[in-house]
């Protein structure tokens, strides 16, 4: 079964075909990130129509890289929540055309599933010891998904009260002047400091809770910025990131063994984090848990996730009409809900 996967939710223009929900025959993701950086963070207009001039050349694209015709496509599957509305909307008008025109079905795909999704693409999904626990890490969401015993339904039993962890390591790069996307560059700077020089709080890392907040340790660290004299960056980084990591991982676990999960999963821009993904393995180990995370290209935004995932839907033969799609943007994840 071939799916032609469409994602737009963000400031990635992708296109992806997927063979029976594992093997990616083609992924083309075009950014706008360079044109966000002056800004330092996403500008949702901007981010729209870049993906309206972009989306048929790296539909084309997609279609050529892997050999195939679009009247060779099964199905079509789209982003559709949640995600900034002008980028969804363009997706979607191109996937209800595409639809239209073809005659082909539609799948509408939940975002935060199918970047956990992502972490088992080219892999086995009938060797997921379920439940399985997703930590969704990017720019716009941190949250927890649980999945009782397949993909295609789920529940959110934690998510972030305020920033998301993308947003937080983005705040922090701005207010050292390291530019957008703030990830990577605090990844690059904290190898050359030392985690323990300065002392940040934890948030809701000894709570009941399963939901995060981190709006505060962001605070923390523009406290140190503006008190101190010739601060070392490269250690406030460093500090930062060891925070940051050990609550994201110590509450993935808590949560996981609470549901008594047998596998968890990292998906989202963050998940490519170095020190996070060496946390999650060691983490799982200790605790007896399967681990997968998505490929360091898998990570942020691509359409390999949407079409992979659609798999699983086309399988149950869940499919949205043309004319029926909507693009949802979620301020309150708890509101996500299950597919069928
Ligand atoms: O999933 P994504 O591409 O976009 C959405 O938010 O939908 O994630 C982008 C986020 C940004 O906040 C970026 O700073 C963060 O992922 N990121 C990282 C790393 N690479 C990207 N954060 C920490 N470490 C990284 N290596």
């Amino acid at each position: 079964m071939l799916i032609l996967g469409i994602e737009t939710s963000c400031d990635e223009t992708a296109a992806a075909i997927v063979k029976n929900g594992k093997t990616v025959l083609s992924s083309v993701v075009s950014s706008s990130e360079k044109l966000h950086q002056k800004y330092g963070g996403i500008v949702p207009e901007i981010a729209a129509r870049k993906h309206a001039e972009t989306i048929i050349p790296v539909i084309d694209l997609c279609l050529k890289n892997a050999g195939k015709k679009l009247q060779e496509i099964d199905y079509l599957a789209v982003s559709t929540t949640p995600g900034l509305i002008g980028g969804l909307l363009v997706g979607i008008e191109v996937t209800r055309s595409l639809s239209f025109a073809l005659q082909k079905p539609i799948i509408s795909i939940n975002d935060l599933e199918s970047h956990i999704y992502a972490a088992f693409l080219n892999k086995d999904i009938d060797e997921i010891k379920w439940p399985l626990l997703g930590l969704m890490v990017s720019g716009g969401t941190t949250a927890l998904l649980f999945f009782k015993k397949s993909f295609g339904k789920f529940n959110i039993v934690g998510q972030t009260r305020d920033d998301s962890a993308g947003e937080v390591f983005d705040k922090v790069a701005r207010l050292l002047d390291l530019g957008y996307p703030g990830g990577p560059a605090i990844q690059g700077l904290a190898t050359l400091g030392d985690n323990k020089r300065y002392k940040l709080p934890y948030p809701l890392l000894r709570s009941k809770t399963n939901d995060f907040s981190f709006s505060g340790l962001k605070t923390a660290v523009l406290s140190i910025v503006k008190k101190e004299n010739g601060i070392d960056e490269e250690s406030l980084a460093a500090s930062f990131q060891e925070v940051i990591t050990e609550v994201l991982i110590q509450k993935t676990i808590k949560a996981a063994l609470q549901f008594g999960a047998g596998t968890f999963a990292i998906g989202g821009g963050v998940a490519a984090n170095t020190l996070l993904r060496e946390k999650c393995g060691n983490y799982a180990g200790i605790n007896n848990l399967d681990f997968f995370a998505p490929s360091i290209d898998f990570c942020t935004d691509n359409a390999a996730m949407v079409a992979g995932c659609a798999y699983i839907y086309a399988k149950n033969k869940i499919f949205s009409h043309w004319n029926e799609l909507k693009p949802f943007e979620h301020k309150n994840l708890k509101n996500e809900t299950c597919k069928y």
